[in-house]
């Protein structure tokens, strides 16, 4: 069972807050003034990741103290709970198994005396002979034509990783096309429909519950123009299912042997990783999704073992309470240097905000603290273009997540050195800002001397702007498994820490009741 501690009755929650005027003193030139060494003191390497903390308002006391509020909230041994499958969602008397979709090495763990190992490790078979005989063209359509476009019908964590994936890393796709359906608005879906050939069309509904209005009412659309085309007996070529509910995709009219399984021990939003994931393994090909799973699962041997004051995930929630709890923060950007991540934010913030976006703790009463945040951002260096200003000048503080890669996909050096350029820039200005002597200097060189006066307080950035940067070798399958786990972990700590569930989301029903009524 998890602990239920209110994290400001903890002695380093207060101890933080006498921490605070100190830290708020201090400008982080200044830190970095004091300490030449502190780049190296704060970075840390996980396999072809390198991650710098040194951008942010910390010393070696706060993170002393941020680790001592881990402990004190029993973050180890809430840990230890997630990964052996205790019912740690309590309000759904469900374990969170997420890390179990991705470990490749025989264990023990098991939910209501069942082994999960086996149950995933089958389930990977099906997903791996099925993926071969889309891929090969061994499986035919209704007319014997093989599958040229796969469509992914599904809603929030079942359409938004998937689609994230498959975009991110489409420099490894192979021959097939893949499309997303996920909005109940018809236009769209009939829009993705113009566009397919019903003899080669492949569709997958993925839903966990089977119960969600969009996804069924697109499936039903989809299928509807499927047997029109061609023949009630062709759904069983052109649609396979993913759920949890095998009854009711059976009465749906998909076939059992099509039905791919999934467990309650799975929440939505962490499930591209099981069967879900089964539009990305299509598209990339099995050992490409398999790559993916073992990057995450770098990062869950990381954060099982690693101590925390070096654990990365553990870092990255302990900042961003000491932000959050501590300087009034509200909202954190994200920002990845590479377009084919385009859809990575969208996906951030359902695995955030609809993790953590609770005011009622695990003793059931209502919190006296902030939990969760606004996520935002975009690629870098089109967000540069557009909010960034708010991030430099604003009068909020708001951390940022840089992610850079140091290689090109294509190998044109040309645009990615320029790219990474100004990844690097935006992290220094933001730490560095520009003093009034500096602006003086610069309007002077530039022949724009008589003006100084009246443009100089609008000139001055006073920095002191805090981020952190991620830096991969490259965008593979392993490095953006293990990038998504990192920030699972981080949404998990940060559940223990506030005293909050982080494993349902009864926010989202009563619309649900509500339109269904309207
Ligand atoms: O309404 C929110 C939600 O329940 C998400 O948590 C979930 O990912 C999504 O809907 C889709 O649910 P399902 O996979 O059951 O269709």
């Amino acid at each position: 069972m998890l602990t239920t501690t209110n994290p400001t009755s903890t002695k380093a929650w207060k101890e933080l807050n006498t921490h605070l005027q100190t830290v708020n003193k201090t400008h982080l030139n200044e830190f970095f003034n004091k300490n030449t060494n502190r780049q190296e003191e704060f970075s840390f390497k996980l396999e072809q990741l390198h991650v710098d903390f040194s951008k942010n308002k910390i010393t070696d006391e706060t993170l002393g103290l941020l680790v001592a509020l881990a402990n004190e909230s029993k973050l180890k041994d809430a840990i230890e709970s997630l990964y052996t499958g205790e019912k740690i969602n309590s309000t759904e008397n469900r374990a969170v198994l997420h890390t179990a979709l991705r470990e490749f090495s025989e264990n023990k763990t098991s939910v209501d005396g069942q082994s999960v190992f086996p149950l995933v490790k089958n389930a990977r078979q099906k997903v791996k002979s099925f993926t071969e005989e889309i891929i090969s063209g061994k499986w035919k359509g209704f007319t014997g034509k093989p599958i040229t476009d796969v469509v992914n019908i599904g809603i929030g964590g079942s359409d938004l990783g998937p689609q994230m994936v498959v975009e991110a890393l489409s420099f490894y796709s192979n021959h097939l096309r893949t499309h997303f359906i996920s909005n109940i608005d018809g236009d769209a879906t009939h829009q993705t429909l113009k566009k397919l050939n019903p003899e080669t069309t492949l569709f997958i509904v993925v839903s966990k519950t089977f119960t969600t209005i969009e996804t069924l009412t697109n499936a039903k659309t989809c299928k509807s123009w499927l047997v029109n085309e061609m023949d009630d007996n062709a759904v069983k070529k052109h649609f396979v299912a993913v759920s949890t509910n095998q009854k009711a995709v059976e009465q749906f009219g998909i076939a059992t042997e099509n039905i791919f399984p999934m467990w309650d021990w799975v929440g939505g939003r962490f499930s591209m990783w099981s069967s879900v994931g089964i539009s990305i393994a299509l598209a990339l090909g099995y050992e490409n999704f398999e790559a993916f799973l073992k990057g995450a699962n770098t990062t869950d041997k990381h954060f099982r073992k690693t101590a925390f004051k070096e654990n990365i995930p553990v870092l990255m929630a302990l900042i961003s309470i000491w932000y959050t709890n501590f300087m009034g923060v509200t909202s954190e950007a994200i920002l990845p240097y590479a377009e084919s991540l385009n859809k990575l934010v969208a996906y951030l913030q359902q695995l955030f905000m609809e993790s953590n976006g609770k005011s009622i703790d695990r003793n059931g009463e209502k919190v006296t603290y902030a939990t969760g945040n606004i996520i935002f951002g975009s690629t870098g260096s089109n967000a540069q273009h557009s909010f960034m200003q708010h991030i430099h000048q604003g009068t909020q503080l708001i951390p940022v997540d840089f992610i850079g890669f140091k290689k090109s996909l294509y190998g044109d050096t040309k645009h990615h050195d320029i790219l990474m350029a100004n990844y690097k820039a935006q992290a220094q200005a933001l730490q560095e800002g520009k003093t009034k002597e500096a602006v003086h200097l610069d309007m002077k060189f530039n022949g724009n001397a008589k003006n100084i006066n009246q443009l100089l307080p609008f000139k001055v950035f006073e920095g002191n702007r805090v981020s952190t940067s991620f830096l991969f070798d490259k965008l593979t399958p392993f490095n953006l498994g293990m990038l998504i786990s990192l920030y699972e972990h981080k949404v998990f700590v940060q559940g223990i820490i506030w005293n909050i569930n982080s494993f349902d989301q009864f926010g989202v029903e009563l619309g649900k009741e509500m339109a269904k009524k309207v």
